[in-house]
C-alpha cells in the first residue's frame, strides 16, 4: 500500500507542525511497512503570496488525486484587509467545498496527565472523551443569498433533507462504536432551520433503535459543555455552531494545541489540526506539533485503516506528556520545556518503545 498524501502547509507555524506531522508519518509507514508519497502545495496566504489567490486549480487538481490531505495552518495579518473572497479563509472553505468533506470530528479527550492544564476543575473533565461532529460544507457558511452593503449585511442558513440525513447517519453510526449517544444541538427555539434539522435528525434516528438521541439548544449546549462535559458522547451539530463549541470544547484539554481533526467526504478525507496559524511564534521551533501529529494519528485510522499504528501514535503522545514534556504553550515550571523537534522526536521515540513492547507481547504469547 502507498499512503499518497498532499502536503498543504499553510502559514504560520503551518510549515513547522506540518513538518513534525510528516517526520512522524514516514516513521510510522516504515515500521509498518508502507510507503508514503507527498506532495507538497502552496495553500492559504503563501498561495496568495506566490499565485494571487489562496487555492489554485492546481493545488486542488493535486488535492483530487491524493488518499487524504494533511494541512498545517492558514492565515495572518497580512492577509486581514483582504477582500472576503481574496482571504486565506476563503481557500480553506473552497477546499472543504470542492472536495465534499462535509463531516469534520473535533475530538474532545483530556489526557490523563494533563488535567492541570485546562482551566477547568480537575474533577470536572477528567474522563472526559466526546466528539464534536459538525456539519462542514453547509449551513450559513455557504447559504445563498449573501452579501453587505453600505446599510446592511445578510447572510442566508439553510439546510437540505440530503444534507442534514448523511451527517446524521454518520453521528448515529460513530455513536455505536461509542457510548451510544447523540447529542443533537441546534436552535429550534427560534430558527426555522434548526427546526428542520431537528425534525429530519429525529427521522434518521429511527434507524438506530439502540442509540440514545438527545436534543439541545446551542446556548445551553456551551453551557453544558463546561458545566458537566462527562455527559457527551457525540455531539451533532451545524456548521457555525460546530465551529463555536468545538473552540469551547477545546479549552477542556488546555491548549488548542493539543487538537486534531478530520473532515470526511465521501471520496477525499482531509486532517488539519484545529489550531490557527500563530504568527506571533512562527519560526521559532516553539510550536506545539501535538495536533499536527494526532491528526496523522486520525489519517491513519480513518483513511488508511491503519488501526493499530493509529492506537501506538495516540498512547506514545499520551507517553511522552507523562514525561513531562511541554511546549511553551502548555508549560508550567514543574515541567520540561520543549522545542518543537524536542517534542517530534520524543514523540517518535516513545512509538518505537512502545511498538517494541507490543511485538514482543505476540512474541511471548
Ligand atoms: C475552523 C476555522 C475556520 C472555520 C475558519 C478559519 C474559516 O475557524 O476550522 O474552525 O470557521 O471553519
Ligand atoms: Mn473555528
Amino acid at each position: 500500500m502507498n499512503l499518497k498524501i498532499t502536503l498543504l502547509p499553510g502559514d504560520g507555524i503551518g510549515p513547522e507542525v506540518t513538518k513534525a506531522a510528516v517526520k512522524v508519518l514516514n516513521y510510522v509507514a516504515q515500521k509498518f511497512d508502507v510507503a508514503t508519497e507527498l506532495i507538497s502545495k502552496d495553500f492559504g496566504g503563501v498561495s496568495i503570496d506566490n499565485f494571487g489567490i489562496p487555492l489554485t486549480e492546481e493545488t486542488l487538481q493535486v488535492c483530487y488525486k491524493s488518499n487524504a490531505v494533511l494541512l498545517g495552518a492558514v492565515g495572518g495579518h497580512q492577509w486581514e484587509n483582504l477582500e472576503h473572497q481574496k482571504k486565506p479563509e476563503a481557500g480553506l472553505l473552497k477546499l472543504r467545498k470542492n472536495l465534499g468533506l462535509f463531516a469534520n470530528i473535533r475530538p474532545a479527550k483530556v489526557y490523563s496527565s494533563f488535567l492541570d492544564a485546562s482551566s477547568l476543575k480537575n474533577d470536572v473533565i477528567e474522563d472526559t472523551d466526546f466528539i464534536v461532529l459538525r456539519e462542514l460544507t453547509g449551513g450559513i457558511y455557504f447559504g445563498e443569498p449573501r452579501g453587505y452593503n453600505k446599510s446592511k449585511g445578510w447572510n442566508t442558513m439553510v439546510y437540505s433533507e440530503n444534507e442534514v440525513e448523511r451527517i446524521a447517519h454518520l453521528a448515529f453510526k460513530m455513536a455505536k462504536d461509542r457510548n451510544k449517544k447523540v447529542t443533537s444541538v441546534d436552535k429550534a427555539n427560534v430558527l426555522e432551520v434548526s427546526q428542520f434539522w431537528r425534525n429530519v435528525v429525529q427521522n434518521i434516528h429511527q434507524d438506530y433503535p439502540d442509540i440514545q438521541l438527545e436534543n439541545m439548544y446551542v446556548d445551553n449546549a456551551a453551557m453544558q459543555i463546561v458545566r458537566n462535559p462527562k455527559q457527551f458522547d457525540v455531539i451533532l451539530t451545524s456548521n457555525i455552531f460546530g465551529d463555536i463549541l468545538s473552540d469551547i470544547a477545546g479549552m477542556i484539554t488546555g491548549s488548542l494545541g493539543m487538537l486534531p481533526s478530520a473532515s470526511l467526504g465521501e471520496k477525499h478525507a482531509l486532517y488539519e489540526p484545529v489550531h490557527g496559524s500563530a504568527p506571533d511564534i512562527a519560526g521559532q521551533n516553539a510550536a506545539n506539533p501535538i495536533a499536527a501529529i494526532a491528526s496523522v494519528a486520525m489519517m491513519l485510522h480513518h483513511t488508511f485503516q491503519m488501526t493499530k499504528a493509529a492506537e501506538i501514535l495516540d498512547e506514545a503522545i499520551e507517553r511522552t506528556l507523562k514525561t513531562g514534556l511541554r511546549t511553551t504553550d502548555i508549560f508550567k515550571e514543574q515541567y520540561k520545556l520543549a522545542s518543537t523537534t524536542e517534542m517530534t522526536d520524543a514523540i517518535i521515540e516513545n512509538f518505537e518503545e512502545i511498538y517494541n513492547e507490543q511485538a514482543l507481547g505476540v512474541f511471548t504469547l
